[in-house]
């Protein structure tokens, strides 16, 4: 198996590994959709439904996907061919490229966004803004074609061009350095907004649960939501678990990249909540919250100009650490399985993408805004919506669902114990437990709540 281990681009370092593995699941879905979905869906009983999903599932999953990625040394389609050679068992790496597909489409919208919100800080476009100007600002930028679209296209174009520098002089590179940075300012902003006059409503609201909000659709989108914040179901941890060195401990690694996804989620939320109380914003705002709230924030700061410059930095710098992650799984899989270079893979898939992105950019303004397809479950949405709610709701969940059940039932335990414990030099004290959260709990449970989120059956 480990032949090919030589010619392998690879990750580094130890530290490169986390900071790449937690670069891709920190972003977009941490800072601007855990806070949104959460305002949604009614708060903390939400926040409790969301962590037993990361636990007992989100976490299972990671794991069984560094094991499936480390142990065929290949991308998300071709490590089930590799692993299960001549069965349907690809189908599963398939569904991850058409997940990728359409998540990057909508998420370089968003990513879009924050770049011209950095613009808006540096030049000082909301200082002094009353609540509801800065909630007009916010609702100009997606409702207009050029700036929507044109960010855009440099978000995806810069993704691409880290991408196309490989594993290790790109992506790891930058993630060691600036993640940890996010976590700082984030912590400031924590501090800030709850001595905000009136903040204990949010803090309330985000840790106080009311279960009667609580629902199937609610309980569907936390699951959704875990897989999408921790990058699973779709095969980006399969891609980067054969990245990680042989020696490198697989357990330890997904505990601690799930630690730090879900610490940086409720920071988020605890920055955010406090403001959207004290400043008259309603928790449902939808996509726009973090835009909306978070400016009023800086402009009750001391140097609130550099903190929003900061900050809206380095969520464009999150979000192109996720958004690499995803690209990688379609170019992983095109430089292998094809004759493709990796150059012209990546350039080939971003350009398809950022073609159905468009789209999604445009959903919001008057050339797109009028389309909505229908999804069931969730009723007719508009594309950006469509990408986002199919993807996370459906494909994901979908993809966890048949990785763990691969890692649990189709994998040789004994090969499945090798390769999470490096051939016995690792303690795993724990595989009991694990291979009964892959084998039954997690599929179990997905299969529940999906089946009773989409309406197939009624609890
Ligand atoms: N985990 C990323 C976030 O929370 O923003 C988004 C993402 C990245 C989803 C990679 C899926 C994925 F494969």
């Amino acid at each position: 198996m480990d032949n090919n281990n030589v010619q392998r681009d690879g990750f580094s370092s130890k530290l490169g590994i986390i900071a790449a593995a937690a670069g891709s699941a920190i972003g977009l879905g941490n800072i601007w959709k855990f806070p949104y979905i959460t305002g949604i869906y009614g708060g903390a009983a939400f926040i409790l439904v969301y962590l037993v999903c990361i636990a007992l599932i989100g976490l299972p999953v990671m794991l069984s996907e560094f094991t499936i990625g480390r142990r065929a040394q290949a991308n998300a389609v071709g490590s089930f061919k590799k692993l299960a050679p001549g069965t349907p068992w690809f189908l599963t790496g398939w569904m991850g490229f058409v997940a990728a597909f359409s998540i990057l489409s909508f998420y370089g919208v968003v990513a879009g966004w924050t770049l011209d919100y950095v613009v808006k800080a540096i030049t000082g476009a909301y200082v002094g803004l009353e609540p509801d100007a800065i909630g007009g600002l916010f609702g100009a930028l997606i409702s207009s074609p050029v700036a929507t679209v044109g960010w855009q296209l440099v978000f995806m174009a810069v993704t691409a061009g880290v991408v196309m520098g490989g594993v290790k002089d790109g992506i790891e590179k930058y993630s060691k350095i600036l993640m940890p940075l996010l976590l700082v300012i984030i912590l400031i902003l924590d501090i800030r907004a709850v001595t905000l006059p009136g903040a204990g409503e949010g803090v309330n609201f985000l840790f106080k649960p009311d279960f009667s909000a609580l629902n199937a659709e609610a309980v569907l989108v936390a699951l959704g939501h875990a897989f999408f914040s921790l990058s699973l179901g779709m095969g980006t941890m399969i891609t980067y678990g054969s990245y990680i060195g042989k020696k490198e401990n697989l357990g330890e690694t997904a505990l601690q990249v799930t630690i730090a996804d879900t610490l940086i989620a409720l920071a988020a939320g605890l920055a955010i909540f406090p403001a959207v109380f004290a400043f008259g914003v309603e928790p449902a705002a939808g996509p726009g919250l973090v835009f909306i709230t978070l400016p009023n924030v800086f402009n009750q700061m001391a140097g609130g100009m550099i903190w929003g410059i900061l900050f809206f930095s380095l969520l464009a710098i999150a979000a192109l650490t996720s958004a690499i992650s995803i690209l990688e799984v379609v170019v992983a899989y095109l430089s292998e399985e094809t004759s493709m270079s990796r150059h012209k893979a990546t350039l080939v898939s971003a350009v398809a993408i950022t073609f159905v992105g468009v789209l999604a950019g445009l959903s919001y303004t008057s050339v797109l805004g009028g389309v909505t397809i229908p999804l069931p479950g969730f009723g007719s949405l508009v594309v950006f919506d469509w990408l986002d709610a199919l993807s996370a709701n459906y494909l994901l969940p979908l993809g966890g669902l048949f990785i763990s059940l691969f890692v649990g039932w189709k994998m040789v335990r004994k090969d499945v114990e090798a390769e999470v414990s490096n051939d016995g030099t690792v303690k795993i004290g724990w595989i009991g437990m694990f291979l009964i959260l892959a084998k039954v709990v997690a599929p179990i449970a997905i299969a529940i709540v999906f089946l009773n989120g989409v309406g197939i059956i009624k609890l």
